[in-house]
């Protein structure tokens, strides 16, 4: 592996495994089909790949409910299957990162059945239990993320135990040490494998209030999803003894040549309190910006984002950019409400900001949500809040790999865990054919940043820009405009030569008198030969 440099000019790409490659035809991906795609993921030029949680599990929540720390998901493959993955993909110069979860373990892990059989159990304070209040209800007021309270209670010991997500999922008690320990000897056993590093379910949250005080309520001046969730989440997630865990963290991956990388999902709705998750550059080394996820697709608001991001993050620290992933709509449903001119200027931002990008599966061929009905849904939240919008099945169909029975992902006549979207529409084999298809558009801007010091390290500037036009410079001498809106305009600060456009090929098309963009076209231009 190269040294810290992959990572922060490097491109991060998600799979989702059930839904990237199914290699024995049973209708869900596999770690081997993963294996079989790492020739399509070398020529489109990613670094490393980040796989969702492939451990144990009995599913309540899609492998976020982890039975096993330590072993593969038979379905998935198993553990000699996951050492082949790691050393194909070195073969190709690409990383593997895995996904883990401790904030809270399955209810079926053996340390929850043991703390749960008795109040005296081995495991018992490894997890969070109170009493009830006398008149039998909750110990206080917190909410699950899923909705409804954030605390069961156990019948056989008489107390509440907490859960930030389903019950299925007991929140892990990070005040004990022996969960401290427990864990870094689960990193110790993935790093020895030489996985490049972690994505961390829920980072911001796992240390919980020792003294359990409710919540307060919303008041006017909190966010829309603040009210929504119907409490200020100040005592269950954002404690800021997380910090000395993830400290803790980083100094065990920082043993490890090269060092391991800890990128984080600080599910956190503003751009300081991401900051946080830095630290002095003794925390994460990337913390995912889900302002920026969940900003408008619009100009202002963007630029914004970047530019207090840009601001806060540490002077040592790196930014991490995404735009879809397995949580969130598709960036294509979302930002570019099925426009592919919108979709491209989504993917060049993403790719040509100062930050390492993390590509969702699909995304570099626009796949866009897949409408399903009610008998096809997996995610716990789309059976519960059905027909309202908030599953996430839609954004983890199977990959379209071809217009062919099975799409290429399973084979013809198999059954796959969701259904397929539609191949026909958009899929890689004929994106590959076609040099003016969003995939070769992706392929080509990663082959430019590689190609371009600018693009992987050079400083961000925002450029003046007319109203609905982003633009920024990177390094010396290149620069993005980003027209978001749907009047033709020209960037006047921008002057030289076109590299790459979201729309036709401009390649080598001088630029004297500013960069005229059409409606809702991005492009890179190169200021070197002016
Ligand atoms: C994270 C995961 C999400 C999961 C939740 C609970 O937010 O990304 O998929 O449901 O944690 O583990
Ligand atoms: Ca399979």
């Amino acid at each position: 592996m190269p040294s810290e440099k992959w990572w922060r000019e490097g491109i991060i790409y998600q799979i989702y495994p059930r839904s990237f490659q199914d290699s024995n035809g049973d209708g869900i991906g596999d770690l081997r089909g993963v294996i079989d795609r790492l020739d399509y993921l070398q020529w489109l030029g990613v670094d490393a790949i980040w796989l969702n949680p492939i451990t144990v599990s009995p599913d309540a929540d899609a492998g976020y409910d982890v039975a096993d720390y330590c072993a593969v998901q038979p379905v998935f493959g198993d553990l000699g299957t996951v050492d082949r993955l790691i050393a194909e993909a070195a073969k190709r110069d690409i990383g593997t990162v895995l996904d883990i979860v401790p904030n809270h373990s399955s209810d079926r892990h053996p340390w929850f059945i043991d703390a749960r059989s008795s109040r005296a159990s081995a495991h018992r304070d490894w997890y969070v239990w109170a009493d009830p209040k006398p008149d039998g209800s909750p110990p206080n007021n917190w909410l699950s993320a899923f909705g409804g309270p954030a605390w069961t209670l156990d019948a056989l010991t008489g107390q509440y135990y907490l859960h930030n997500f389903l019950p299925e999922q007991p929140d892990l008690n990070w005040w004990n040490p022996a969960v401290r320990d427990a864990f870094d000897d689960i990193y110790r056993f993935w790093f020895d494998r030489g996985v490049a590093g972690f994505r961390i379910d829920v980072a911001h949250g796992i240390v919980k209030d020792k003294e359990l005080r409710d919540n307060p309520l919303p008041t006017k001046d909190d966010p829309p999803w603040v009210h929504a969730h119907g409490q200020r989440s100040v005592y269950n997630v954002e404690r800021p003894e997380v910090h000395d865990v993830l400290r803790r963290w980083r100094a065990l991956a920082n043993t490890y040549d090269p060092p391991r990388i800890l990128l984080g999902e600080t599910y956190v709705r503003d751009v300081r309190s991401m900051g946080l998750f830095y630290g002095k550059d003794d925390e994460l080394q990337l913390a995912f910006n889900f302002t920026y996820v969940h900003a408008p697709f619009e100009a202002a608001a963007l630029a914004s984002v970047v530019d207090e991001s840009e601001t806060i993050i540490p002077l040592d620290g790196w930014p991490v950019w995404t735009v879809s992933n397995h949580d969130v709509s598709r960036v294509m449903s979302r930002w570019a409400v099925g426009d592919e001119r919108k979709l491209r200027c989504a993917l060049l931002s993403l790719l040509t900001l100062r930050g390492t990008p993390v590509l969702y599966y699909g995304d570099e061929i626009g796949m866009p949500d897949t409408r399903l009905r009610k008998a096809d849904l997996q995610d716990p939240l789309g059976k519960r809040y059905w027909p309202a919008p908030r599953g996430r099945d839609p954004e983890r169909t199977p990959m379209h790999w071809s217009d062919t029975p099975g799409g290429g992902f399973t084979k013809a006549g198999a059954r796959s865990w969701l259904p397929l979207g539609d191949v026909a529409a958009r899929n890689v084999a004929d994106q590959r054919r076609d040099p003016s298809s969003t995939l070769n558009f992706v392929r080509g801007l990663i082959a430019t940043r590689r190609q371009r010091p600018d693009l992987r390290t050079g400083a961000y500037h925002q450029l003046p820009a007319p109203a609905g036009v982003w633009a920024w410079q990177r390094g010396r001498e290149t620069s993005i405009a980003l027209n978001l809106s749907d009047e033709p305009v020209s960037v006047v600060a921008i002057r030289g030569t076109v590299l790459i456009s979201t729309m036709r090929s401009r390649d080598g098309e001088r630029i004297d008198r500013g960069l005229e963009l059409a409606p809702w076209e991005g492009a890179i231009c190169s200021s070197a030969s002016t």
